[in-house]
């Protein structure tokens, strides 16, 4: 993840007011110091949410979530801390640092990446218009019908045959062969040394970030013997598959002022597709379609549509994209084109307008999903309708609010003709089995692990509320004397900031925090409590209680150490190490008690 100096992320903190921001959501109410009001995370009929602007952080005590004005972004919004960040830094009218990102090392690494691929897209690209060694590869590009306008809008290339030819030319501009095997571009050699260009002999297609800058390439074989067809860029720092959707860079005004996107699976498809005037489309670069996608999509668009391949391979990618579709609120419908078609060659065959229009009237995503269980499934048998009903349930769990949830059950349920209730107990039983992926969404799940000690929840929520005692709580305290992992990590986390000289910002360290489990436990720990007179004595009485407690772990394994040994020397020296830890515990339960 890109670092933002701490200096902005402050700047930003200042300049928001978190009971400013939650109410563009949630009416909120003034309740004595606090406010309150409905918790837009899940469903409810009384006010559970809570915003403290004090110390500008919220907290839901129906499901748990809480964090400050980044998290708040960060979770309504569905977006990363980074776009979160931004979205902030611009409401706040704080100006981000050019580059505020990767540090110095990783921002330069990764620049030779791109210009690595820089290079390659212009050599290649150069050798299909200009060159001698591109004439077959032209030649091919006639016979799939594409012009030289569009040839040029997608920045087609070619790769030669040769084993370095790319690798000679990006020496020449001192970028040398462990760059090009770092973007990707070249292998090492399995035996011996050195390395050979991975495209070679190949039509290239240049995959663009969102800001149109090339990172990989999809290229595809011009001999029918040639394997694999389309030969892509691995993953590399500057390129994640998952992430990036082919032609997005270039529609993405389009599918911006459209409201609605065609998603598709081939490179040609979505050349073809353009060419014809079809522009609000994205292709996924040999891979399935992934949350990042639609995550990525949802910026531009409501309204996604799949175009997949009429085949059943087809069938199978859009079933499987659907159902992470539907876990983003995102208005997803399906066109299922004849079975020996793709999108390329259906548009080459009727045209624009009949595709259009097909994708003005695509299937809901149940129709389809229901016509596809109806040709597996007898849906007139019972046994049949069990199983569809089977196949349905991670289906019925992703819509991440109640309400959407809700509605599709009901519409299976209907569709289905089985009864609601008896859907909905079954569904929520098979929630509740531990087996079961975690639910995205914010409900508590019933099958949770056990909390940890409340001592120490409370210490660790005595620390993030007063940061002061950390820097004598780390030298007299090692974080393993506490009994759980939770709590563990957190603690580490806090020693961790104080260490490196971060502010303990209570909202700021749920952000960081990748699991959603240990965050929700800081939003609880920090929420109890304390009385200031008394806090400073809490905190000593806490300190003694762990070192008490991890002195008696250590007596009693002594002890069983001493039961245990035979050798004299053993036994006198554990017996004095007893001593001594015996000594320790009186001293700490001395100071407990004064
Ligand atoms: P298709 O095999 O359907 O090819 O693969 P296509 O897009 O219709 O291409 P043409 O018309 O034959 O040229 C669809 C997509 O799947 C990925 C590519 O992204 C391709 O565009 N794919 C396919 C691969 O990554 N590797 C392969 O070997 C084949
Ligand atoms: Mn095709």
């Amino acid at each position: 993840m890109p670092r933002i100096p701490e200096d902005i992320l402050q700047r930003i903190r200042d300049a928001t007011d978190i009971v400013d921001l939650i109410s563009e959501h949630v009416q909120l109410v003034k309740k004595g110091r606090n406010y309150s009001g409905l918790c837009p995370f899940h469903d409810e009929k009384t006010p559970s949410f809570s915003v403290d602007p004090d110390r500008q952080f919220y907290h839901c005590f129906g499901c748990g979530v809480g964090g400050n004005a980044f998290k708040f972004i960060q979770e309504i919004d569905r977006v990363t801390f980074v776009e979160a960040v931004k979205f902030l830094a611009e409401r706040a009218g704080v100006a981000l640092p050019e580059r505020s990102g990767p540090s110095r090392e990783e921002a330069a690494a990764d620049d030779e990446l791109y210009r690595a691929n820089d290079l390659a897209q212009k050599y290649f690209h150069h050798l299909l218009l200009n060159d001698d060694a591109g004439a077959t590869a032209r030649t091919y590009l006639q016979t799939r019908g594409l012009t030289g306008e569009t040839i040029e809008r997608f920045g087609l290339g070619y790769a030669p045959p040769e084993w370095d030819a790319l690798l000679k030319v990006a020496g020449r501009r001192g970028l040398n062969p462990q760059i090009l095997e770092r973007a990707g571009l070249a292998l090492p050699r399995s035996t011996g040394s050195g390395h050979y260009d991975r495209f070679r002999d190949r039509i290239t297609f240049p995959i663009a970030n969102i800001s149109n800058r090339t990172i990989a390439f999809g290229a595809r074989a011009l001999q029918p013997d040639q394997e694999p067809k389309y030969l892509n860029s691995p993953e590399t720092p500057i390129y994640h598959k998952g992430r990036v959707l082919y032609g997005l860079s270039i529609a993405r005004e389009t599918i911006r002022r459209q409201d609605a996107v065609l998603v598709v699976e081939g490179y040609m498809d979505l050349i073809s597709l353009a060419q014809a005037g079809i522009q609000h489309v994205v292709a996924t670069s040999g891979t399935a379609l992934t949350e990042d996608h639609c995550r990525l999509l949802a910026r531009f668009a409501r309204q996604v549509v799949l175009l997949f391949d009429g085949d059943a391979a087809g069938s199978t990618a859009a079933m499987r994209a659907l159902e992470v579709l539907l876990g983003t609120g995102l208005d997803a419908r399906v066109v299922s084109l004849p079975a020996e078609h793709d999108p390329d060659t259906f548009v080459q065959e009727h045209g624009p307008d009949v595709l259009l229009e097909r994708a003005e009237n695509a299937q809901s995503v149940l129709d389809f999903y229901l016509e596809q269980l109806a040709q597996q499934h007898d849906f007139s048998s019972v046994e049949g309708k069990a199983r569809a009903v089977e196949r349905l349930k991670p289906l019925l769990a992703k819509p991440r609010d109640a309400v959407r949830r809700d509605l599709l059950l009901r519409e299976v349920a209907g569709r289905l003709s089985v009864d609601e209730q008896s859907l909905r107990h079954d569904l929520q039983a098979s929630m509740r089995r531990p087996q079961q992926p975690r639910q995205a969404g914010p409900e508590p799940s019933p099958t949770a692990e056990p909390e940890p000690p409340r001592h120490e929840l409370e210490f660790i929520g005595l620390l993030f509320n007063f940061p002061q005692f950390i820097p004598e709580t780390v030298s007299e305290f090692a974080p393993d004397a506490l009994t759980d992992a939770r709590t563990q990590t957190l603690c580490r986390t806090l020693f961790d900031h104080h260490a490196h000289g971060k502010a303990i910002d209570l909202g700021m360290i749920i952000s960081e925090l990748e699991d959603d489990g240990l965050a929700r436990l800081v939003a609880q720990c920090a929420a109890q409590g304390f009385d200031e007179e008394q806090v400073e004595r809490q905190w000593r009485d806490y300190l003694l209680y762990f070192q008490k407690n991890a002195l008696q772990k250590r007596i009693d394994s002594a002890r069983q150490a001493l039961a245990a040994a035979s050798d004299d020397g053993e036994i006198a020296r554990i017996s004095a190490e007893l001593v001594a830890l015996n000594q320790e515990r009186q001293a700490v339960a001395a100071q407990q008690s004064s």
